[in-house]
């Protein structure tokens, strides 16, 4: 299964329902199928990453399928090889992977991220992936065991991913494009400044870019709810006011979704 000890870096073994590594370090698998490997002295809060409010929000919104030419420009970018392993890094409450899984089945796929809220509901409703509690910094995954990373909308380390990526494995980072729901920002901001994160900053002194595409539609969200949940997985609804909030919860929303999509390779 690839995984390591998060304490010693040993490998894991499943024995009944736990992993354990040989200096008898123990993580049990949880009724609903994940594993937390993230040891309570390497948490940074109580609870990290997104809340259950966000995770419920986004399930909702990406089950309506909105995002699907993202769904599909990524199922055209992940390389088919055999026994292959993708690594969903921030996977959230885990759509993109079910996504994935549906086209390429052969596909193994792993995904954690450090919100437990979010692992929960991932392990309760995809039973054909693995998912675990970690966070970014510090991968329990054994070296170079990674043919596909990939991560969206979620932070990069660029150290751990050269460690866990097989020589050659790609990396698939999903970020916001200049415009992604500008229309939301707008009603929120007086002035509109763009996205301009560039993944490569923080990836180049290790790898190299070797595509780089954008992607940009546009959704119209006529129910009510659907909009709810969409402002709900965003920063904004948690930092807007209720005068705000009420008038883009009010009418039709038409929005810019601005996907960038960078794939890197070792150097
Ligand atoms: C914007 S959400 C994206 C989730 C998912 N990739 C998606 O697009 O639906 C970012 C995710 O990164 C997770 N996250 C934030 N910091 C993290 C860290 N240091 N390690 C692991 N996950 C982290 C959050 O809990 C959240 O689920």
């Amino acid at each position: 299964m690839h995984l390591i000890c998060p304490i010693c870096q040993l490998p894991l073994k499943l024995s009944e329902s736990t992993y354990r590594c040989k200096r008898h370090h123990s993580y049990d698998v949880s009724k609903e199928g994940y594993v937390n490997l993230l040891p309570v002295q390497k948490k940074n809060s109580k609870n990290p990453g997104d809340s259950k409010e966000m995770i419920n929000a986004r399930r909702l919104f990406l089950e309506s399928g909105y995002y699907a030419p993202l769904v599909d420009h990524l199922i055209k970018t992940i390389e088919h090889k055999e026994n292959a392993l993708l690594l969903d890094a921030g996977c959230g409450e885990g759509y993109y992977g079910a996504q994935i899984k549906q086209h390429i089945n052969d596909l193994d796929i792993l995904g954690f991220d450090i919100s437990k809220e979010a692992i929960k509901k991932a392990a309760k409703k995809y039973k054909d992936q693995f998912f675990f509690i970690a966070g970014m910094n510090e991968i329990p995954i054994a070296d170079q065991s990674v043919s596909t990373y990939l991560t969206i909308f979620s932070p990069i380390e660029a150290s751990e991913i050269n460690r866990i990526l097989a020589d050659r494995g790609q990396v698939i980072i999903v970020s916001a494009g200049p415009n992604h729901m500008r229309e939301i920002a707008e009603e929120i901001y007086e002035s509109y400044i763009p996205h301009d994160y560039d993944p490569s900053l923080v990836l180049s002194s290790q790898f190299d870019l070797i595509n780089k595409e954008i992607i940009t539609f546009t959704i119209t969200l006529e129910e009510k709810d659907e909009r709810k949940s969409m402002l709900q997985m965003t920063p904004y609804y948690w930092s807007a006011n209720e005068k705000t909030l009420g008038k883009i919860l009010a009418k039709n929303l038409t929005i810019t979704c601005d996907f960038k999509i960078n794939e890197f390779r070792k150097k």
